[in-house]
């Protein structure tokens, strides 16, 4: 095991926005993440390291305290769990909503319906709460695509500006969740390596105005 302190960051639209946040914790990649084919980064904190992975792995890195600490969105803490973790500041990046959206117009018959995600536990939930009978139908992306080719009836996905599902003849229904990214920290990292992590928690809540 490495002495650093390992950040886990999710790849894409979050880890641009979270790049700010942590050289202002005076954690700054020393060579550029986005061009590099690398996955682990030493930064200009000697003690610190990052690892830049798919969302729905930061959980997992973290939890098994491969990494002692990681940022990554609510909706992946909503659908794979978030025991073993502690998520002590809501970094207020990469914000959007989680909803249930479908073609313009389209209205339930009563019967029960067909719904396209990759949400699936988060959509179970949201439909059993609601004591609606759906049939959840997993898929990997493009879930806009499903209603359009009948696949499904709906979707539960993210929307940010709304112009994907305009663009496909849909508009959003429900909201189910308010997203934005979440810092998450292992239990066991928190108790032993208290001072450093406490210290990276109380630099980013001063970045996003919550220190
Ligand atoms: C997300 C989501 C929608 C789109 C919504 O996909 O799945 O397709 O963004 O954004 P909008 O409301 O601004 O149009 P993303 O581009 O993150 O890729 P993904 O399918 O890999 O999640």
């Amino acid at each position: 095991m490495s002495d650093q302190l390992t950040i886990a960051l999710t790849k894409g639209r979050i880890l641009k926005e979270t790049l700010p946040l942590l050289a202002s914790a005076g954690i700054a990649p020393v060579e550029d993440v986005h061009s590099s084919r690398k996955l682990v980064f030493d930064t200009t904190h000697p003690g610190v390291r990052l690892v830049i992975i798919r969302g729905s792995d930061v959980p997992t890195y973290v939890r098994h305290g491969a990494a002692d600490m990681g940022v990554v969105g609510k909706d992946i803490l909503l659908e794979h769990g978030a025991e073993g973790l502690y998520e002590p500041l809501d970094l207020g990046i990469a914000r959007c909503r989680l909803m249930t959206a479908g073609r313009v117009g389209w209205c339930s018959n009563g019967a029960r319906i067909r719904v396209a995600t990759k949400f699936v536990n988060i959509t179970r939930r949201h439909f059993a709460r609601q004591g609606v009978h759906a049939d959840v139908i997993k898929l990997y992306g493009a879930m806009e695509l499903a209603p359009l080719m009948n696949l499904a009836d709906l979707i539960v996905d993210i929307v940010d500006t709304g112009n994907t599902l305009r663009a496909n003849g849909m508009e959003p229904l429900e909201e189910i969740a308010a997203i934005s990214s979440r810092l998450i920290v292992n239990k066991a990292a928190m108790r032993s390596r208290c001072a450093i992590i406490q210290g990276v928690i109380g630099d980013l809540a001063a970045a996003v105005g919550r220190g």
